[in-house]
């Protein structure tokens, strides 16, 4: 079977990586794809937000599946384009893209189905904004209620700081259009845990759970970011609790899409914050997570393509239960300085060999799960990888290419171990600028603090 990836970063270096090790793979095309996922997948030079021209590169390739990674092709409805070419694509449509593309639909849904979510509003004037915030206590969530790349999203600690938020959504369009109209929200506080779930729009599967960090500084401070770090599992998500996410989530929400008639075929990320009084939805995203898919992908013990074709193809029911490797994988985020504001470029990166697949590349498949065998042979060890998220070749080397630069991934038989792992590989790793929190899994590893309501 052929294959097209769209996407260009780490989480769809995750994927290619994954992908690649089907039996049932021909080729895997990439676009844009990168440097790096030039080894696992041949580039197609093709614009991704021209629907049409994806068809025809589908069409000239004989590409039997399309994998969309990232959002804004869903948005803007490339999914929608590949279907009405018969086309099998992993990857929502337009209107179904909107639960991710618009935090209002996303709420109004969750209203009208009943599914356990933080009480919020939607405006377009800035007056009637603060109107409804002043009727919630601090702290106050303010959204923009378009793609922002996670980045749109204020914690209000004062007053003045609702306004502030607000001024720059409404007004000064810090986020473009995607800040025409905000979501005003209560503060939700807990833990938070992410649950990438494959879905057909009549069946629903989880995946293992995750946990990212959100924030840029240790601690859990500083601005929010596209993802600083992941691990999987998240203990949070116990048992019980994931029993009451699927009462009180995940049935409502698969409800509600069949009674929407929204034709859901790809990934449903439900993000969590788990409550004093239960657990409530964050945010739905519609396609895989970034990082998480970074430390999810390699627990999955299974063949990834067959599950992808058979939510494309509408019948996730007949696929056999998803088994998960034991253990725990964690994955830390190398970042640029600037990151989230700016991104660098083509500064040298030195401690990564020479290319993916060499080294950290290949020492996972084999050695995953119980630490042995499939070593790479140049002492980068078993059971870590490091995928690229933002990365370049110049001059035969590799070179940063964004903000978020390269995601280290380590397996361990616990998390302490997988992060000790994936702490030990960043340390061989450098670039200028090279910025990343060392305290990713402090929840997970660390007593837990006692909720504070
Ligand atoms: P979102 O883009 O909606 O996922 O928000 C980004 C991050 O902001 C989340 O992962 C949370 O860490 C935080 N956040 C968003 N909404 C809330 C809320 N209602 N209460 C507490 N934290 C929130
Ligand atoms: N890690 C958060 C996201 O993918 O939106």
């Amino acid at each position: 079977m052929n294959v097209l990836l769209i996407g260009s970063g780490g989480r769809e270096h995750a994927l290619a990586w994954k992908i690649r090790q089907s039996p049932l793979l021909g080729r895997l095309f990439v676009a844009p794809g990168g440097a790096a996922l030039a080894s696992l997948g041949e580039p197609v030079a093709v614009d991704v937000s021209d629907a049409q021209a994806v068809v025809q590169a589908c069409r000239l390739r004989s590409v039997e599946l399309v994998v969309v990674g990232p959002e804004g092709p869903l948005a803007a409805g490339l999914a929608d384009a590949l279907r009405a070419a018969s086309i099998p694509v992993f990857g929502p449509g337009k209107e179904a893209a909107r639960l991710e593309s618009s935090k209002g639909f996303a709420k109004r849904f969750m209203a009208a189905h009943g599914v356990a979510t933080a009480r919020a509003e939607s405006f377009t004037s800035r007056d009637q904004a603060l109107a409804f915030a002043a009727t919630l206590s601090l702290p106050v969530v303010v959204k923009a209620d378009g793609l922002a790349a996670g980045k749109g999203v204020t914690i209000c600690a004062t007053r003045s700081e609702v306004e502030d938020a607000l001024f720059s959504c409404l007004e000064a369009r810090a986020f473009g259009e995607a800040g025409a109209a905000v979501l005003v929200e209560e503060f939700l506080p807990g833990e938070e845990a992410s649950l990438l779930c494959f879905c057909d729009g009549r069946v629903l599967r989880p995946m293992a759970s995750a946990q990212d960090h959100k924030r840029l500084e240790e601690g859990d401070r500083g601005p929010n970011t596209g993802g600083m770090g992941a691990y999987s599992p998240a203990p949070a998500l116990d048992a019980g609790t994931m029993n009451r996410v699927w009462e009180e989530i995940l049935s409502p929400t698969l409800a509600g899409l069949a009674r929407e008639g929204l034709d859901f075929r790809g990934c449903l990320y439900v993000g969590l914050m788990l409550t004093p009084s239960g657990p409530k939805v964050v945010e739905y995203n519609v396609r895989f997570g970034d990082p998480e898919t970074q430390a999810v992908v390699p627990r999955m013990d299974f063949d990834l393509l067959p599950v992808l074709l058979a939510c494309a193809e509408g019948r996730l029911g007949s696929v056999a239960p998803l088994a998960w490797k034991p253990g725990a994988c964690a994955t830390v985020v190398l970042a640029s300085h600037g990151y989230p504001f700016t991104a660098s470029k083509d500064a040298p990166i030195e401690g990564l060999g020479d290319g993916f697949g060499d080294g950290f590349g290949d020492g996972f498949g084999d050695g995953f799960g119980d630490g042995s065998g499939g070593g790479s042979g140049d002492g980068s060890g078993d059971g870590e990888m490091v995928f690229h998220a933002g990365t370049s070749r110049l001059n035969g080397g590799w070179v940063t290419q964004g903000g978020r630069v390269l995601d280290v991934t380590a397996w361990g038989p616990d998390l302490p171990a997988a992060l000790e792992r994936a702490y030990h590989a960043c340390e061989r790793i450098r670039f200028e600028g090279m910025r990343y929190r060392r305290d990713i899994g402090h929840r997970a590893v660390a007593p837990r603090a006692a909720p504070t309501a």
